[in-house]
């Protein structure tokens, strides 16, 4: 595996590599999650790139970005063990040199849940959108992968690619859970063990809603009640927690065809996110 760390570098070692190349963009700090997205990558494609950029520009001021946890050592040994071919970690700078002064925008999908201004704020979509264009653009992958437990960022990416040509295939993995249900994340290590019992209840509130809906129930009201009766039960007041359209999130009050049901939730110091799809595919 080559760890390169410009874009320079990145280039030549992608010049004569064998396509198609899958990429993977991370913020590092990698769990089980990064690991199956890593694995699908290595799957489909004959060269793999990973990128680990904690990106400054998706934290707001008062957002974690300086707690971020990184381990660049660690996250290098994994992918090296999952036959990565080449991780791109570069410094700040180089991603954002003196200057620099052009965002990448999606309207639309990004001023809502994570982009509600009383949330994470659409700026926080303007970063992500910002950088993975000019991810796409430093290493132009054949494929690039992201979670699911992102439902909104990934449709936010599949709707950049539309809207902007940009040719790349979106492929979007599955959520990766503990035994406990709780969606890994790297934010889960902010949790102490009590609030990790208690962060469990956040995936029992999908289930509880999914169990609903397999019943028949297709009332959103109903469905939400479900779910947040989980929540109750573990003291969490979520940020949100929504039933939207899976194509538009625009919001739904029946579940029909395939509707998302999203939820945000601060349990002691970590901010977390889960979602489920409802109905349809
Ligand atoms: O999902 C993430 O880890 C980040 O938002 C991404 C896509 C790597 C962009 O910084």
């Amino acid at each position: 595996m080559r760890v390169v760390r410009t874009v320079a570098e990145l280039r030549e070692a992608l010049r004569d590599a064998p396509r198609p190349v899958g990429l993977v963009p991370t913020m590092g700090a990698f769990h089980e999650g990064h690991l199956s997205l890593i694995r699908a990558a290595r799957e489909e494609n004959e060269t793999v790139v990973v990128s680990l950029f904690v990106n400054p520009a998706q934290f707001g001021p008062s957002e974690d970005f300086g707690a971020y946890p990184r381990d660049e050592e660690r996250d290098a040994a994994q992918a090296e063990a999952e036959g990565v071919d080449v991780l791109f970690a570069p410094p700040v700078d180089e991603v954002y040199p003196d200057g620099f002064d052009t965002t990448v925008e999606v309207g639309g999908l990004t001023d809502t849940l994570e982009g509600d201004p009383a949330h994470r704020g659409a700026e926080h979509f303007r970063g992500v959108t910002t950088v993975v264009t000019k991810l796409f653009n430093m290493a132009q992958p054949d494929r690039a992968y992201f979670g699911q437990k992102d439902a909104q960022q990934a449709l936010v990416i599949r709707r950049l690619v539309r809207d902007l040509n940009i040719p790349v295939e979106i492929r979007v993995c599955p959520t990766i859970r503990e035994e406990s249900g709780l969606a890994l994340s790297s934010r889960n290590a902010y949790l102490s063990a009590e609030e990790r019992e208690r962060a469990a209840a956040i995936s029992r509130g999908l289930r509880a809603a999914e169990e609903t809906v397999r019943a028949g129930e297709r009332d959103a009201a109903k469905v939400l009640a479900a779910a947040r009766a989980e929540l109750d039960a573990a003291q969490i007041d979520p940020e949100y927690l929504e039933l939207r359209s899976a194509d538009d999130l625009s919001p739904v009050e029946r579940v029909n065809g395939s509707t998302l049901l999203a939820v945000a939730a601060r349990v002691g110091r970590a901010r977390l996110i889960d979602n489920t799809m409802l109905g349809g595919t």
